[in-house]
């Protein structure tokens, strides 16, 4: 049995049979789980500048679907949730993603993508290579399809979440008892940190963290110890059983 801590939502999470690799996708109350990530509507339309400004905060940014079937997940289910707001006119039904076609080329320039996005969607007739057509969104006109468009316009965003680097996940046995284990030899080095989530941010933050040690000294000191593998990369000679020590891979 494997325990995910999720830092955003700040709770435990119980699941059978999920592998380290893919740890398990919790979102946020509002948000829907699709793979690794969260999605989330905005509740009001707006232009293209707000909805970036309100998708960017930690781990979430305007939605950049990469894939067909991350494409056709977010239409389906933004759609009938655009759909519970306005109503079907086809006009309202539109999503803003985070892409722009800056140099009115058609070559995209999408928030958080290195160089050019390798999937794309446009629709039949786009892009215009208009000056005032910017800002590239999903449009029911186009059964979903992309198309570009004025960036001041109002339409619906959607933020996308990437959640597999905020969750932290620890081994329990079958009945969901934690046997105290680190793993020793691999220190990058210590830190002190007020817990779980304290600790997972700094491991997070240093490129070579992969898993880290949380040992409890005393009844409240804690000291954080990041780590260069994580525990099932690691030789499993050096998993050892610490009394109060719990080892959280990334
Ligand atoms: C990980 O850290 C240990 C010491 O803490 C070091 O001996 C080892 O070479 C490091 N491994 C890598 C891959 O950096
Ligand atoms: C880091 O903390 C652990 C646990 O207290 C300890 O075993 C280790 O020696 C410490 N490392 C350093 C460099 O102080």
């Amino acid at each position: 049995m494997l325990v995910c801590i999720l830092t955003l939502i700040i709770g435990y999470v119980w699941a059978d049979g999920v592998s380290f690799q893919r740890p398990l996708s919790v979102c946020p109350p509002g948000w829907l789980a699709w793979q690794d990530a969260c999605y989330i509507l905005l509740p009001d339309r707006v232009n293209w500048w707000q909805a970036k400004t309100v998708c960017d905060r930690p781990g979430s940014s305007l939605v950049v679907p990469d894939s067909q079937e991350e494409q056709d997940f977010i239409w389906r289910e933004m759609r009938s949730r655009m759909e519970m707001i306005v109503g079907s006119s086809t006009n309202k039904l539109e999503l803003w993603i985070g892409c722009k076609d800056v140099d009115n080329t058609g070559q995209l320039t999408c928030l958080g993508v290195q160089d050019r996005p390798q999937f794309t969607n446009w629709n039949g007739g786009n892009p215009h290579h208009h000056q005032d057509q910017d800002c590239i969104r999903m449009a029911e006109k186009y059964g979903g399809n992309w198309g570009d468009s004025g960036c001041q316009s109002k339409k619906f965003a959607s933020c996308e979440m990437r959640v597999s680097h905020r969750s932290y996940c620890l081994q329990a046995d079958a009945d969901g008892r934690f046997t105290p284990q680190c793993l020793l030899n691999h220190e990058i080095k210590n830190l002190t940190a007020a817990g779980v989530i304290g600790c997972g941010q700094a491991c997070w933050a240093e490129p070579r963290c992969h898993s880290f040690n949380l040992w409890q000294k005393g009844d409240d000191k804690k000291v954080c110890q990041l780590n260069n593998a994580s525990s099932i990369e690691a030789d499993p000679a050096f998993l050892k059983k610490v009394e109060s020590c719990n080892v959280f891979d990334l």
